[in-house]
């Protein structure tokens, strides 16, 4: 079973295991580790790093989070030499969370020893708020021990994380800033999108002004994207900026040729809900993703 970055999206059976379609390539680089290092590769060419995540997520069976975890210590050993160098990115359940916070510590730990070893950075995806508090003590555990090898989403919306900056800011790692993907209860978490922008800006200027930890500005949101780049200049602070494959490509060349930019770059064969998820956020790219097929099939 996969479940797409929140909002409950579930696929089971045949449609994780059929062939990568024309209609997802633009999202998701395929479904093996070639796929992901020949992207890699492409993006290094024009200036951008990566950030390879493995699709996969909710397990509740430990032997598939044993298979996620054996499959990103092939990927470590294949990834290929680039500047900046490529970085991973694994979620929690995918490592066993849902089976127990040891299964997923344990299963996390051998990836970034071998990763630590590779001098590969890791990153913990955030989950739904269920999984923060084990994620945040996973990343502080690691982030102690392989002095700053790794680093941990925060989402804007959910009302905890002014606290969890603070728990964070000086951890020796890095922090990526989201708006959140999750549809949480508003006990919680800020559902209106102008309060959701609100709360990035001030962790932004936060994180900018009051503390040492790394920071990774992880939006499409060209007025965030501004306003980081004037914080970056007015507190003289560097950080990086990261955007999903398939969305905004040109802004990120662009961005690349002054700052340093990460794509995330998924692969893997739970393609179809990831991809469910890109269109439900914005229709026009079921409109692109249909005329690459109309492309694809049509005889020249
Ligand atoms: P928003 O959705 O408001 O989009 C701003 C603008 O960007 C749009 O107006 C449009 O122009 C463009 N845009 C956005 N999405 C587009 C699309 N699909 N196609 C075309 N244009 C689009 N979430 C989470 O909960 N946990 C996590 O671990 C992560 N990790 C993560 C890593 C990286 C590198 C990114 C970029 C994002 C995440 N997210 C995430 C997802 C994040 O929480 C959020 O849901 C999305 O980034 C969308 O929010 P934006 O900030 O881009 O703004």
């Amino acid at each position: 079973m996969a479940v797409e970055w929140g909002d409950g999206v579930l696929l089971t059976g045949p449609l994780r295991s059929v062939m990568l379609p024309p209609i997802a390539d633009r999202f998701v680089a395929g479904e093996s580790i070639d796929g992901a290092v020949a992207r890699v590769r492409a993006l290094d060419d024009a200036g951008v790093a990566s950030i390879v995540n493995l699709l996969g997520e909710h397990y509740d069976d430990p032997e598939d989070a044993r298979a996620d975890t054996e499959e990103y210590l092939r990927l470590l050993e294949r990834l290929p030499a680039t500047e900046p160098p490529a970085t991973i990115s694994v979620k929690p359940s995918q490592l066993g969370l849902d089976i127990g916070e040891d299964a997923f510590r344990d299963n996390l730990a051998r990836i970034v020893e071998v990763a630590a070893a590779a001098d590969t950075f890791v990153w913990l995806d955030m989950e739904d708020h269920e999984a923060t508090d084990a994620t945040i003590r996973a990343y502080e555990a690691l982030a102690r021990e392989y002095d700053g090898g790794v680093g941990v989403c925060l989402q804007a919306n959910l009302r905890r994380t002014p606290d969890d900056v603070t728990r964070l800011a000086d951890t020796g790692g890095k922090i990526r800033l989201v708006k959140g993907a999750y549809d949480e209860p508003a006990a919680i978490a800020y559902r209106d999108g102008m309060a959701v922008e609100e709360a990035y800006r001030h962790l932004l200027h936060r994180l900018f002004t009051d503390a040492t930890v790394g920071i990774a500005v992880a939006t499409h949101d060209e007025a965030l994207i501004e306003y980081a780049l004037e914080l970056g200049d007015q507190y003289d602070r560097e950080s990086e900026f990261q955007m999903l494959m398939g969305v905004r490509e040109d802004r990120q060349r662009e961005l690349a040729a002054t700052e340093t930019v990460y794509q995330y770059v998924p692969y893997g064969s739970a393609w179809a809900s990831y991809f469910y998820r890109r269109i439900r956020e914005r229709r026009e790219n079921l409109r692109f993703a249909l005329r690459a097929v109309v492309d694809a099939y049509s005889p020249v």
